[in-house]
Parts: structure tokens; sequence; C-alpha cells
């Protein structure tokens, strides 16, 4: 088996597939502080891709509440649960093992779900959900670990809970890739999507065991399995809104909160990410450090980014997102005006932006936050699209629009 290198575990890991001839990368940050679960991004989802007959628990796009909500249930607990198992006390992290470029986290020194697979009859660890625990997508919406009578405050909440917005991470080492036996699942060359060929497709059900998020997803209608196809279309750029521009997915685009900003990165012949400062995806990944991958001990690198929530107790957050907890909050509370700017790049436009610029503005106020002093500025971020033509330009202010006195027509 070849050994692939994976940055976000700091090592190469073992992988049955070389890294493919792919030029770019579908990727995604969501900004877990705002979601407001409207569950508007997950029907956006449902009304445009799984309305069919056989597609009824089929959720391409799911927002679960952590930490006793998800879809499937429990699907990331039986994961960790099973992978203890295999390698018992020493699912480690040696955060003080790391390079700025190579292991930016640290280093895991446990293992991933391919390394505790035996290779033969398994490609990577995992199991096939139960129909039961596919049937109710938002059990424990809403629900706190616990409601202190006193309140809470930040840092750390002790009664809390978040949503966790989950598609297909489309990973760069794909475990639904690895698993199937007919070579069904595959990884486009053009952009990283992940897809299952529905001509090549015999319903195995590898990949659906196989992938650690539980976002392959069997259809009895069909006796194939089914997945998040990242709204190809939409990303090359055949919808005729844009004039054959890359334009932002449907779970993206819908996204009430602003809290998704999704693109395509430039990766190099080893599958990683190429050095791209100017592109939003990969200054919030890999110059802010403000936005982390979901479980990367799993090892599939998936390539969805959390910006983790400011409010929940630390050791929760390190298991989900790894040791670069800490870093990336303190970057989210306390932001360069750089990281400032780019936030403002959420949903601000359909089309892909495939690199920014900030114009510098006016100073316009001074607060202190945990007992530092800060300064606002009013810049302005410009987007621009993979031709180079501007997109988008928003300022760090919102502008305020005051109503006239003459159209309060509409108050009580
Ligand atoms: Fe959250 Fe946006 Fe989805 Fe609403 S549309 S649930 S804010 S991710
Ligand atoms: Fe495959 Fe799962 Fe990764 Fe999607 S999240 S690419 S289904 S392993
Ligand atoms: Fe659904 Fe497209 Fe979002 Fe995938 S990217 S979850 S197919 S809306
Ligand atoms: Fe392969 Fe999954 Fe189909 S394992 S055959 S893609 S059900």
């Amino acid at each position: 088996m070849p050994d692939v290198y994976n940055w976000q575990l700091g090592r190469p890991m073992a992988y049955r597939f070389e890294p493919g001839k792919q030029q770019r990368q579908f990727a995604a940050v969501f900004n877990i502080n705002r979601c407001i679960a409207c569950q508007t991004c997950t029907m956006a989802c449902k009304s445009t891709w799984t309305f069919s007959p056989g597609q009824e628990l089929m959720w391409w796009n799911n927002v679960e509440t952590k930490p006793y909500g998800g879809y499937p249930h429990n699907w990331d607990t039986k994961i960790l649960d099973l992978q203890e198992k295999a390698n018992p006390g020493k699912q480690t992290w040696d955060a003080a093992r790391r390079d700025a470029q190579s292991a930016p986290y640290g280093t895991f020194e446990g293992k991933t779900i391919f390394e505790t697979a035996d290779g033969v009859t398994n490609q990577a660890t995992g199991y096939i959900p139960t129909e039961e625990e596919w049937k109710a997508p938002n059990i424990f919406e809403d629900t706190a670990t616990k409601y202190p009578s006193a309140g809470v405050t930040l840092p750390e909440h002790d009664g809390w809970f978040f949503y966790l917005q989950r598609i297909c991470n489309h990973c760069t080492y794909p475990a639904c890739v690895a698993a199937c036996p007919r070579n069904a699942a595959y990884k486009r060359e053009e952009d990283g999507i992940v897809l299952i060929d529905q001509q090549r497709c015999r319903g195995y059900r590898k990949c659906v065991e196989a992938c650690p998020y539980k976002k392959a997803m069997y259809r009895p209608s069909t006796r194939t399995s089914e997945k998040c196809i990242g709204c190809y279309p939409r990303v090359e750029g055949s919808d005729p809104l844009t004039e054959g521009l890359p334009m932002e997915t449907r779970c993206m685009t819908a996204c009430i909160g602003k809290i998704r900003l999704q693109g395509l990165v430039k990766v190099g012949p080893d599958g990683q990410w190429l050095q791209d400062r100017q592109n939003p995806l990969y200054y919030l990944v890999h110059v802010a450090r403000v936005a982390l991958p979901l479980y990367p001990q799993f090892g599939t690198q998936p390539n969805v980014y959390y910006i983790p929530p400011r409010w929940v107790p630390r050791a929760y957050l390190e298991q989900m997102f790894g040791p670069g907890v800490q870093d990336a909050i303190d970057a989210y509370t306390n932001p360069s005006r750089e990281t400032l700017a780019v936030l403002q790049l959420f949903r601000a436009t359909q089309e892909i932006v495939f690199s920014y610029k900030v114009e510098p503005g006016p100073k316009t106020g001074e607060l202190t936050v945990a007992g530092q002093k800060r300064e606002l500025f009013n810049d302005t971020v410009i987007g621009f699209s993979s031709t180079g033509k501007e997109i988008v330009r928003v300022t760090v202010d919102e502008p305020l629009i005051e109503r006239p006195a003459q159209f309060a027509m509409n108050t009580i």
C-alpha cells in the first residue's frame, strides 16, 4: 500500500491509492459560531437532489446539535469507539511535534481508520448504521448538556450545545473510494469532487461502511449508494446565471446565517494544497489557521474546515478538531485586520471567489476584548473570479440604512 502524506496528521500514512493527477480541490469553511440551525441548507440540498423514491432518509447536507445529536445517530462516537478498541489508549496527539508547514497542529501518534483495518477484507475500519439510526436526523436538536440556573459566561460554558453542519468532505484520501471493490466511487481530477458512478455501483455498501462521516448512503429503490455530488454542475460553471463562471453549491449559497464559504483551491502532484496566499480558503486554513478539519484523526484529510465554537469546553473540541482548537479560537475572537476582512466574503456572492485583496479603510473605533485593546478599521475586501474579474466588494462595517419616516406604513 502506498505511503501518502497527511498534513493534518503531521505524518505519512498508508492509503490504497497514490494521489491522483488533480489540479484543483473542492473545499469549504463553515463558521460554527454563526449557524442558527435554520436548516435552509438542508432543504436546499433535499429539494435539489434527494426528493425521489428511495431517498426519503437521505440528507446529503444535515445540521446536527452536538454533543448528543447525530445523523446517523452516534456516528462519531461509534467510530471513535471502534478506533479506541483497535488501538487502546494510544489514539493521542503530540501537539509539541509540530512544524509550521508540514505539521501545523502537531503529530497524530494513533492509528487512522486505514491503519486499524486489515487491508484484505476491509480497507478502512467502519460499520453500517441500522435503518433506525438514519430515521431521525434532528434528534436532540437544541439539547444542552445542562441548564445552569446562574447562567453562563465566556470563554467556556458548562451548559452548552452547538450546531455542526455536515456534508461530504470530498476527502483527499476518501475512505469510500478506498473501500469500493468495484472502483465505482472515485475522485474527479478536475476538482477533487468524490462521486459514485451509478452504472458501476452494485450496492456492496463498503463505501457506507468505510466513510467515517457516514456521508455515503444506500438507496434501496436503485440498490446503489449515493452521496453529495458537490453540486458539480454549479462548480463547473454550467449554471446559466453565471455565464460560465464557477458558482458555489446549493447548500452554501442558501445559507441564511452566512456561515459558509466554498471554493476551489490549487493542489500539487502530492495531493496537497499549493501555496495560494490570496485564495480566501487557503488564507483561512493555512495562514490565519482559524478553520480546522473535522476529526482529522480518521485520516481521510477532509476538505471542509470549521471555525470552532468559542463557548464549548476545549477538551470536547480538541477531540473533534485536533490540537489547533485554542489557536483557532484566539484567531477568531481577536482577528487580524485581514481575517476580519476575509470573513466578510462569506455569502457575499454566489460566484466562487478565487482570490481577494484588501483595501485599507479609516479607523472607526476602539474596544477592549479579554483585556486586550483593539482598533477597528472599515477596510474593503474585493473578491475576484477564476478569470480575475471583480465579482464582489464588501466593507467590514455593514452599511446602516435608516428608513425615512414616510415609509413607516407597516407599523402596527
Ligand atoms: Fe446553519 Fe446556514 Fe444551514 Fe442555516 S443555512 S442551518 S445558518 S449552515
Ligand atoms: Fe467519501 Fe465520506 Fe470522505 Fe465523502 S466524507 S469523500 S463519502 S469518505
Ligand atoms: Fe447537497 Fe450540493 Fe451541498 Fe452536496 S454540495 S450537500 S449535493 S447542496
Ligand atoms: Fe462500491 Fe459502494 Fe456501490 S462499495 S459498489 S460504491 S455501494
